[in-house]
C-alpha cells in the first residue's frame, strides 16, 4: 500500500448476534465504505464443568479472538483500498486529472492494481469467512461433548472440578529443526519454484496452553469405553505373515521435532508428510502439506524437501477436483488419497497427471462427524500407509462406533479384508498402522500421553499398551506413520511435528 493516509471509519459490532457470522457492506454517512462483520458472542463458560472440554472452549474462544483480528485487518484494508478506487475514478469522472495525461495514464494503471489488490483481499476474507464458521460449528459440537462428558463423569463419582490454569503451560516455541528426517537423494524435478501464496500475516501467533487439567480425563474416557482385552475374540488369520523387512512392535516413540508452524488459521490442523514409495518425478525427499481448516480443503502444496517447507517455498500447488473432509489423507506411490466432504467415498488423485484416477464408496463408513477421534473435525475416516501398504481407519453403525480397519487395494480402492476392534473410535485422538498392526493415540491434548491400544491385524488381538508419546503444543490433529523412514508424522496446533520411533525385533 502506497504512503495513502485517509480517514477511515469502522463499524464493527461483535456481539449481540445470533446464529452464523455475516458480513455486511454499507455506505457510512461521510459515503466511505464500511465492512460489518457480525459473529454471535461467545458464552461464557461457568466453572463446574471437566477441565479439558472448558479448555477446549476457552482455545476456540481465544482463536475466534484472533480470526476477529485478522478479519478486522482484512477489513481495514479493504475500505482503504475501496476508498482509494473511488477517489481515483470520481477523479477521472470529474475531469480532474484531464490537466496530465500523463497523470490520468498513472491513475489508471494505479487503479488497475488497486483493483487486483482489492480482489486478493476480498478472496483472503473469504476463506476466512469459512474458517470462522468452522471453528463455530467446532465450538457447538465441543459444547455438545462436554455435555455428554459432564454427565459420564458423573456417573463415574468423579465430582471434582479441576482448576484450569491458562498461565502455567506458556512454551518457548521450538527452533525449526532441519535434523532428524534426512533422507538422501536430492530431489531435482521439474516445478516451477514461488512463493507460497495466500499466507496472511502472522495469524494467531498465540500457542494454546493447554494444562495438565484435561489429561486424567482424556484417559478416563479411554478406560470407560473400551472393552477389556480378554473380551477380544481372535478373528481370521491374516494372509500375510510379518516378516517384512524391519518389521516389529512399536515399543518407543521419541520426543517430537518441529519443521514449521503454520502461518494462519487455515493451518490449524492440515497434513503433511513424504511419500513412503514415490514415483518419479517425485522423490524420497518431496514434502507434501495441506491446511485443512476450511469448507473447501483443495490445495494441496509439494515441496522438493524440507528445506523448501521451512523456508515456505512450495516448488507447486495442486488443486483437487473435489473438497476433501477433514486430514485424514495419505500420500502413497504418487496419489494422494482423501475422504470427500460429507461423504464415504475415497478419491484417489494422481499428481503426476493431476486427475482422478479412481474413486470409490467405502461401504457403511461413518462420515461427516458421525464417528470422528476424540478431538472432533470430521476425523472420521483415517487412510493410513504402513509396511503393507493402504487402510482405512473407521467405523460404521454395525460395530457401534468401534474402530473398524480394512485394508485397501490401492489400484481399486477395493476392501480386501475387514477387522472389527472393540476401541471406541471417538475414545481415542488418533490411530495409524505399523507393519498391519492398528496403533492409537490416547489424548491429542496431554502434553505426556500414551499409544494405548494395539489391534494385530495378522492374528486378530487386541491388547492394552502404554508406550509413551508427546503432544507438545496440546492439540495433535495428524498423526501418520511412514514406513520407509520409520518415522511418525504429526500436525500439533499449527505445527509440523516428526517423531522416530523404535521397532522390537522379531
Ligand atoms: C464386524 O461386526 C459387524 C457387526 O457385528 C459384522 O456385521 C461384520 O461382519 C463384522 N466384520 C468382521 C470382519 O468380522
Amino acid at each position: 500500500m502506497g504512503p495513502l493516509t485517509l480517514p477511515i471509519v469502522m463499524s464493527l459490532l461483535f456481539c449481540a448476534a445470533q446464529g452464523s457470522p455475516q458480513l455486511r457492506r454499507a455506505n457510512d454517512r461521510q459515503g466511505q465504505c464500511a465492512y460489518t462483520f457480525t459473529v454471535p458472542s461467545p458464552r461464557e463458560g461457568t466453572c463446574t464443568e471437566p477441565g479439558e472440554a472448558m479448555t477446549a472452549i476457552r482455545e476456540l474462544q481465544r482463536e475466534n479472538a484472533a480470526v476477529r483480528q485478522e478479519t478486522d485487518a482484512t477489513k481495514t484494508r479493504l475500505s482503504l483500498l475501496e476508498k482509494v478506487v473511488n477517489r481515483l475514478l470520481g477523479g477521472e469522472a470529474t475531469g480532474e486529472s484531464t490537466s496530465s495525461s500523463q497523470s490520468s495514464a498513472h491513475a489508471q494503471v494505479e487503479v488497475q492494481r488497486l483493483r487486483l489488490e482489492k480482489d486478493e483481499w476480498e478472496s483472503q476474507r473469504g476463506s476466512l469467512e469459512m474458517a470462522y464458521s468452522d471453528l463455530l460449528k467446532e465450538k457447538s459440537s465441543l459444547e455438545e461433548e462436554k455435555q455428554r462428558l459432564t454427565e459420564r463423569l458423573e456417573k463415574a463419582q468423579q465430582k471434582q472440578c479441576p482448576q484450569v490454569d491458562e498461565t502455567s503451560r506458556n512454551r518457548d516455541q521450538p527452533i525449526p529443526s532441519r535434523q532428524g528426517v534426512g533422507l538422501s537423494g536430492a530431489g531435482s524435478h521439474g516445478g516451477v519454484p514461488r512463493t507460497s501464496s495466500g499466507q496472511g500475516k502472522g495469524g494467531p501467533s498465540e500457542l494454546s496452553r493447554w494444562g495438565a487439567d484435561g489429561v486424567g480425563y482424556q484417559e478416563l474416557k479411554s478406560e470407560l469405553t473400551a472393552l477389556p482385552a480378554s473380551r477380544m475374540l481372535p478373528e481370521s488369520q491374516g494372509s500375510e505373515k510379518m516378516g517384512k523387512p524391519g518389521c516389529g512392535e512399536l515399543t518407543w516413540v521419541g520426543e517430537p521435532t518441529t519443521f514449521r508452524k503454520a502461518d494462519n488459521i487455515a493451518g490449524k490442523y492440515g497434513v503433511w508428510m513424504r511419500d513412503p514409495e514415490p514415483v518419479s518425478p517425485f522423490t524420497l525427499d518431496t514434502v507434501w502439506r495441506i491446511n485443512t481448516v476450511g469448507a473447501d480443503i483443495r490445495q494441496v502444496f509439494e515441496y522438493e524437501n524440507v528445506d523448501q517447507l521451512v523456508k515456505g517455498y512450495p516448488a507447486k500447488v495442486y488443486v483437487v477436483p473435489r473438497s476433501m473432509e477433514s486430514n485424514g489423507a495419505v500420500v502413497y506411490k504418487g496419489s494422494i488419497y482423501y475422504a470427500r466432504r460429507k461423504s464415504r467415498i475415497i478419491v484417489k488423485y494422481d499428481f503426476k497427471t493431476e486427475t482422478v484416477a479412481i474413486q470409490k464408496e467405502l461401504v457403511d463408513a461413518g462420515f461427516h462427524g458421525k464417528y470422528p477421534y476424540s478431538w472432533g473435525g470430521y476425523t472420521d475416516i483415517d487412510l493410513a500407509v504402513d509396511e503393507l501398504g493402504l487402510w482405512a481407519i473407521y467405523s460404521t453403525e454395525n460395530t457401534k462406533g468401534s474402530i473398524v480397519i480394512s485394508r485397501l487395494d490401492p489400484a481399486t480402492l477395493e476392501v480386501k479384508q475387514s477387522w472389527n476392534t472393540t476401541i471406541r473410535k471417538s475414545s481415542v485422538a488418533n490411530a495409524f498402522m505399523v507393519c498391519g498392526t492398528l496403533y492409537t493415540v490416547a489424548s491429542y491434548s496431554s502434553p505426556t500421553t500414551t499409544i494405548n491400544f494395539a489391534f494385530d491385524t495378522h492374528t486378530g488381538v487386541q491388547k492394552a499398551l502404554s508406550v509413551p508419546f508427546k503432544n507438545l503444543y496440546g492439540y495433535n490433529s495428524m498423526v501418520d506413520y511412514n514406513p520407509t523412514e520409520k518415522k511418525i508424522y504429526g500436525w500439533d496446533n499449527y505445527n509440523m511435528v516428526a517423531y522416530d520411533v523404535r521397532l522390537s525385533k522379531m
